[in-house]
């Protein structure tokens, strides 16, 4: 298993071993995931996208309803690279978990559809996706493409039915989870084993999920570059590149990565 130290290689067989033995296993997935498909996260030291943004400016209720054809503008070259992104390891190897039985679903803090596009089935997108905008009053739902097509030209992003602004269907700090973030809790009360990849951890109610599988009875597992709040509640750390490390587990399980 190349690219892995002899310690990150005993974690990795030790997760595996859970895989197998684990009776309703999760994943949750955060930014950390898609850096390999070449978007970038949130908090990453270097490259993270709020080391440059307040995201109180672009990626708050109040700050769109403030300006939102600026947040269309700030967000339309980073969604529009989305659509070219290719799913990598770490999206193939939950993919190949589900088909092989051994994942009922993958919750994700990511608005990319990565994970679908990897071939995940169940995936519990809790702060929703790039891909449509909908109105903040009647919830009529148009293509993101189309609302965008209407800022390119000049014109506020507002609903053709009742005239309010047509928001991103993501969630803004500020804003209430969908509804399949129930989903996503029931999924960590009943889990046995959850494993967490790519995400710092550092934002509720999501973050919430780790001690409620815990404190459920569920192994937890973690699988991240930088430290997060909960290594030390976690049963397995994994400190390491989610690349080498979603290869490796997916060689010691007999998963074929295909592209
Ligand atoms: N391998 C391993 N870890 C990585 C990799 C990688 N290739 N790339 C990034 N990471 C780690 C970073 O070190 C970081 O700890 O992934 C984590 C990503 O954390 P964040 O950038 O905070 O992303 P996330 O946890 O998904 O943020 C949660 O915050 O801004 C909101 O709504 C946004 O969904 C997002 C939420």
């Amino acid at each position: 298993m190349s690219g892995l130290t002899e310690e990150q290689r005993r974690l990795v067989d030790d997760l595996a071993r859970r895989l197998r033995a684990a009776r309703d296993p999760m994943a949750l997935t955060g930014a950390g995931v898609s850096t390999e498909s070449g978007i970038p996260d949130f908090r990453s030291a270097e490259s993270g996208i709020w080391r440059e943004h307040d995201p109180m400016e672009v990626a708050s209720l109040e700050g769109f309803r403030r300006e939102p054809r600026r947040f269309y503008t700030f967000w339309e070259p980073r969604f529009g690279k989305l659509g070219e992104a290719r799913p990598n390891a770490a999206h193939r190897v939950l993919a190949a978990l589900e088909r092989a039985g051994m994942l009922s679903g993958v919750v994700t803090q990511n608005i990319d559809g990565l994970h679908g596009v990897a071939g995940s089935e169940r995936v519990l997108e809790v702060h929703g996706s790039y891909r449509q905008a909908r109105c903040l009053r009647c919830g009529r739902v148009e293509s993101l493409e189309a609302v965008t097509e209407r800022v390119r030209q000049g014109r506020l992003p507002i609903c053709e039915d009742c005239g309010e602004l047509m928001k991103p269907d993501v969630v803004l700090f500020g804003e209430q989870l969908p509804p399949v973030f129930a989903e996503a809790t029931r999924l960590a009360r009943q889990t046995d084993l959850l494993v967490v990849l790519g995400s710092s951890l550092g934002v509720h109610p999501v973050a919430g999920l780790v001690p409620e599988a815990h404190e459920a009875g569920a192994a937890v597992v973690l699988i991240n570059r930088e430290p997060s709040p909960y290594d030390e509640m976690a049963d397995v750390v994994i400190h390491g590149e989610l690349g080498p490390v979603s290869r490796a587990l997916a060689e010691r399980l007999g998963f074929e990565l295909a592209d």
